[in-house]
């Protein structure tokens, strides 16, 4: 038996990580940690385990192998080294540090340590970009040549039960990005994902359009991202982010080869739709896009730990993503394009 713990007992502990870890029987929930403590409490009483008084404290336990990191993203690195230090394998949320320096050393200290470190890219689970990934493997849809893939809804503030415009994704101190690191660097794992190939180039823009703290100031980070990149192959593509995409979310890629298009959760009525030069069509299998399904990323985590190897979205994927995102930043602040190494 695997045992657990959480630092961080927002959102996504509450509503991904632990009834996903609940629901997999080769692993249990033993130790929480967040700094107002009743979250913890209200968990620990859910789900059993105890409520620890600080991280250092909980990472001090010896009976627990691993951690899920899921709090604001400026503790996201410290504590996954603390963690891997104290001999705990490390599932971290995106984005899993704020600088490249951090997500450097966090793959440093993971290879160091021999601990596990997989990163929470959950889009690479979603059953279309899985079967995508079949036939693309297969050649169905020949070289890729382009794509599009786009993540954006209205922003942060629709998962609060009470909207908060100083909540900590609105500002830089707590967040160092905004939806370029949120959202966008979940397209960027999916696309390194798809097409087997890093970013070598890009090119961005990066904006805070619309959205305003409680006093009227704009947010401190981006509200609105629109990224070119060059992949190793040569392939060209965009990727947009944004938190202004008010009344309709769009979760959509699309991907353009040398036989056909790809549409992935772009078509209403297919998930996967893959439309051929001769006119064939090939419809997926999987379901509408469900957020409220188990996300894959947990049950994944879980098996990487049995078998002493994380089997999907490690550190080095990982840090192969924020590099994109740290260039794409960069871009947009130089007003150049940024070969990424
Ligand atoms: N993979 C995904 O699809 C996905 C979705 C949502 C959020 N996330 C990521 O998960 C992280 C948390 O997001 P959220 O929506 O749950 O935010 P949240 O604000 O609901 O929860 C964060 C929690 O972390 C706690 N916290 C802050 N600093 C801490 C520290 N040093 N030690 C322990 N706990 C601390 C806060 O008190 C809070 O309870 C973010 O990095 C976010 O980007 C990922």
């Amino acid at each position: 038996m695997i045992n657990i713990g959480i630092l961080g007992c927002g959102n996504i502990a509450r509503t991904r990580h632990i009834p996903e870890y609940a629901a997999n029987p080769d692993c249990r929930i033993t130790a929480y940690y967040n700094p107002s403590r009743g979250k913890a409490e209200a968990l620990a009483r859910q789900y059993g385990g105890k409520v620890y008084d600080s991280a250092e404290e909980l990472l001090a336990d010896p009976s627990i192998d691993a951690v899920s990191v899921c709090t604001a993203n400026d503790a996201h690195a410290a504590l996954s080294v603390a963690a891997m230090k104290a001999g705990k394998h490390v599932l971290c949320e995106k984005p899993i540090a704020c600088t490249i320096e951090e997500a450097q050393e966090m793959l440093h200290i993971s290879e160091e340590t021999g601990r596990l470190l997989m990163a929470g890219h959950n889009q690479r689970f979603l059953p279309a970009h899985r079967e995508a990934k079949e036939y693309l493997n297969k050649g169905t849809i020949g070289k890729i040549l382009s794509f599009r893939t786009t993540f954006g809804h209205g922003g942060p503030e629709m998962f609060m039960k009470v909207k908060d415009m100083n909540s900590w994704f609105f500002r830089k101190e707590k967040a160092a990005m905004g939806v370029m690191a949120d959202l966008g660097v979940h397209k960027i794992d999916l696309i390194h994902y798809l097409t087997g190939e890093r970013s070598m180039r890009v090119s961005a823009k990066l904006s805070t359009l619309d959205k305003c703290r409680e006093d009227g100031s704009p947010i401190s980070v981006d509200d609105n991202a629109v990224c070119l990149l060059e992949m190793e192959s040569g392939a060209v593509g965009t990727v947009t982010a944004s938190w202004t995409y008010y009344g309709q979310p769009d979760n959509s890629t699309v991907i353009y080869g040398s036989k056909g298009i790809m549409r992935l959760y772009d078509d209403p009525d297919h998930s996967l739709l893959i439309k051929l030069a001769d006119g064939s069509l090939i419809a997926g299998r999987s379901g509408p896009m469900d957020f409220r399904a188990p996300s894959g990323v947990i049950d994944s985590w879980i098996e990487s730990i049995k078998a002493g190897k994380v089997l999907e979205s490690d550190g080095k994927s990982a840090l192969d993503a924020m590099k994109t995102v740290f260039a794409a930043i960069r871009s947009s602040e130089t007003g150049t394009s940024i070969e990424i190494h």
